[in-house]
């Protein structure tokens, strides 16, 4: 039972750091042995100014330990021992100050020593948390970058409450998201290693004067959640978004956009040198023909008609001017009639696959975690995926283009 367990045998050495979300780590923590790992625990001494080391040490069984001269046992050092032996280093939450550590190489406690000390082969992840202008501020973004190009893995921070009551960037990562993250380490998928994928998310505005515009509900997640996933999986992600309230996952290259016709020229200008093309954003049909310069004023009891014009079907577009063994995946949202309408997008764009998603429900769709699709191939087969994370769906959508791939060039 234990041997099917998926992190069954690898040991992760998790940092927990002074964050107001260290509390977090202890759900982490207790995730991951569930999944088979066995996880030693180092806290900074600030860590525990949140949470104390009873909880870790119940969770895992093992010593927690924060004092670089405590060696447990007095024929090896405790700092290399742990950097050294472990299948997997995670820090989370990571505080600003911890990442700026790591930039610098600075070592002056025992969970900065043994990150210092992690062998290059070793998967190191994080996950910041703070508070948005801490995340913001030029030196942890410089940090970051530094830390990133190194080969560290950074499970992106979320947009949210904070604890300091802001509303922003900075939020530590759902759980499930950090869990899924290790899992997807531990388990070496590199299946798109070598592949270029560019990713289409979110809404697109379109004006109808300089204040207002007409958009729709999606959140982006969906988008996202596939960048940070084909990232993950080894691939060079671009991801071409339409205003969200998201973080872009660290290491994609990021083209932010507003309408419908500048991502249809951003896509233009990317797709010719991608292998994979998903196009996960919801791209209003329509914009107004002729938006106004100044804010429209209001006139009371006068009515106001808006004349509607089509806008350039991106995807389309894309298949029209597609390179040889490209592959190219629309979304489709739907709300009624699903199967038809997302077997007639298939054809009549020429995609080699639709995925397709019911939006008039509540726990799928748009502006939530979740989602249950259902992916339409060129011969007919439908393939329903169960109800799961955005990021489960995910991967299962990316497995299931690389199996596609590979039969075609076989
Ligand atoms: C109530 C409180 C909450 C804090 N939360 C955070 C946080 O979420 N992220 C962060 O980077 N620093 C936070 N700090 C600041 C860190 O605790 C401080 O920078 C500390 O030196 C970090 O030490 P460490 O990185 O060695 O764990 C917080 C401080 C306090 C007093």
């Amino acid at each position: 039972m234990a041997g099917s367990l998926p992190l069954h045998g690898r040991r992760v050495l998790l940092g927990v750091t002074g964050s107001i979300a260290a509390y977090k780590a202890a759900d982490i923590c207790s995730r991951l042995g569930k999944l088979g790992a066995d996880v030693y625990v180092v806290m900074t001494p600030e860590a525990l100014q949140f949470i104390g080391p009873a909880t870790f040490r119940a969770l895992t069984t093992h010593p927690v330990m924060v004092n670089l001269f405590e060696e447990p046992l007095t024929d090896r050092i405790a700092h290399i021992d742990l950097a050294q032996g472990c299948d997997l280093v995670l820090v989370a939450p990571a505080t600003a100050n911890v990442i700026a550590k790591m930039a610098m190489g600075i070592a002056d406690d025992l969970l900065t020593t043994c990150l210092l000390a992690v062998p290059d082969s070793t998967p190191l992840l994080i996950a910041p948390a703070m508070n948005t202008a801490m995340w913001q501020h030029a030196a942890t973004q410089t940090n970051m970058a530094t830390i990133v190009s190194r080969g560290t893995e950074c499970v992106s921070p979320g947009y949210g409450v904070l604890a300091c009551k802001d509303v922003g960037y900075g939020k530590l990562a759902d759980v499930d998201e950090i869990v899924t993250a290790v899992c997807a380490r531990l388990n070496h998928v590199s299946d798109y290693k070598g592949i270029r994928v560019l990713i289409t998310a979110g809404p697109t505005r379109e004006p109808l004067d300089p204040v207002r515009y007409i958009s729709n509900r999606s959140s982006g997640k969906m988008g996202y959640a596939l960048a940070a996933e084909a990232l993950r999986r080894g691939a060079s992600v671009l991801l071409i978004s339409g205003p969200t309230a998201l973080v872009p996952p660290v290491g994609v290259e990021f083209v932010a956009v507003q309408t419908a016709e500048q991502m249809l020229a951003a896509c233009l200008l990317h797709a010719g040198t991608c292998d994979v093309i998903v196009g996960a954003a919801a791209v209003a049909d329509y914009r107004v023909e002729k938006a106004s310069g100044t804010k429209m004023k209001r006139h009371e009891d006068e009515s106001l008609s808006l004349r509607l014009i089509p806008n350039p079907d991106i995807i389309a577009a894309l298949t029209a001017t597609r390179s040889p063994r490209q592959f190219i995946a629309g979304f489709a949202a739907e709300t009624d009639h699903v199967v038809e309408n997302a077997s007639r997008k298939l054809r009549s764009k020429g995609l080699d696959l639709v995925v397709s998603n019911d939006v008039s429900r509540t726990d799928a769709g748009f502006d939530v975690d979740t989602n249950e699709v259902t992916l339409h191939w060129p011969d007919g087969t439908i393939q329903e995926l169960p109800l799961q994370s955005k990021l489960a769906t995910a991967g299962a959508i990316l497995s299931s283009i690389a199996a596609a791939r590979s039969s075609i060039s076989n």
